[in-house]
């Protein structure tokens, strides 16, 4: 599946230090023209920093000619189609709400590798919707936040990341129909941060935890099912209310496979676990647990156990990554 391992990274990395926000986004600008010319492009928002920054650079550069869709894939936290559909309106970028629920949870069925995973969810985004969008509308670009992270990470075969394509080797437009365009390889997460912030973008967007593409599914083990995420999803909304105070790069739950014996109102409860995970980082690529107060982690315990039904144990992850990885999956 690592097709190009062995040539390395072809991107050489922009530093947070020489970005210069005004000329890099008048630079995307010329480039995203130029290569479009008189064509279309379309670009999947998901309301994370990346996939934001390149909605709004990729409308400077074409206007009315960028289409943008958000792929509800029903692997999305609590109210986040809705959300991200109406902060971008109030920005005057419409966005069209494509149901994809149902189609990758049937290409989900079954699987438990992660890896496989990551590979179905990448074949469903850009094999199955995107290729139907372009075949339907003519469109025949797909403007995507690739950061230089995510091709660090796939290229080095650590885990291949949902948006990586034309470094494993992938030739996008004979396999789907359209080519990619991804300003924002040679960006670490800061970087592209400061990018939002020079586009306007509001706070809540460009300081955002970043959230991964595969979405709640990355932080399923084993087969993810309709109800494995509903438990998920209750968890991080937890997890989100109660750590997002403490300055975290990043802050999540998992959901475990394996049952445990609890006990609850004298009786056996023969449940599911939850990890939180809670990291510091400033590039994701190493990262630290962060040293939660024992109070946090009292209430995180106390409230996922009353709150999210199934669940009789929640642990806190104490390893950093190396050896870890940020997300379970
Ligand atoms: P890992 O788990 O590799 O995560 O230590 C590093 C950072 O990348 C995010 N992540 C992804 N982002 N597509 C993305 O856009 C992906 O497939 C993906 N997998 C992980 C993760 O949330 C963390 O910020």
């Amino acid at each position: 599946m690592f097709l190009h391992r062995s040539e390395g990274m072809k991107i050489r990395e922009l530093r947070l230090g020489d970005l210069e926000p005004e000329r890099f986004i008048e630079r995307k600008v010329e480039e995203i023209k130029s290569i479009v010319g008189r064509a279309s492009a379309l670009n999947a928002l998901s309301g994370g920093v990346d996939s934001s920054t390149v909605t709004i650079l990729g409308h400077r550069a074409l206007g009315d000619r960028l289409k943008t869709y958000f792929i509800d894939n029903g692997l999305m936290r609590e109210g986040e189609p809705e959300r991200v559909v109406s902060i971008f309106e109030n920005l005057g970028v419409r966005v069209e709400l494509v149901q994809a629920k149902e189609h990758f949870f049937s290409v989900l069925k079954g699987i438990r590798d992660p890896e496989e995973k990551r590979e179905a969810i990448t074949q469903a985004f850009y094999g199955d919707i995107f290729s139907r969008i372009v075949r339907e509308s003519g469109i025949q670009y797909l403007l995507q936040g690739t950061n230089y992270t995510d091709i660090e990470e796939t290229v080095a075969g650590i885990k291949r990341q949902h948006n990586v394509l034309d470094q494993l080797g992938i030739d996008t437009k004979e396999r789907y129909g359209y080519r990619v365009i991804e300003p924002l390889v040679e960006l670490r997460k800061p970087a592209v941060r400061e990018i939002a912030k020079a586009l306007g973008l509001p706070e809540g967007i460009y300081s955002r935890p970043p959230f991964p593409g595969p979405a709640l599914a990355a932080r399923i083990i084993g087969e993810v099912t309709p109800d494995k995420v509903e438990t998920v999803r209750k968890a991080t909304q937890i997890v989100e209310e109660e750590l997002s105070g403490m300055d975290a790069f990043q802050f999540l739950a998992v959901l475990h496979e394996d049952r445990v014996t609890g006990v609850r109102e004298g009786r056996r409860d023969y449940g599911q676990q939850i990890e939180v995970r809670c990291w510091d980082s400033t590039d994701a690529k190493t990262a630290s647990p962060t040293r939660l107060p024992h109070e946090i982690l009292d209430r995180l315990a106390g409230r996922i156990t009353e709150e999210v039904p199934g669940i009789v144990s929640v642990t806190y992850n104490i390893t950093k990554k190396p050896p870890s990885t940020m997300e379970a999956i």
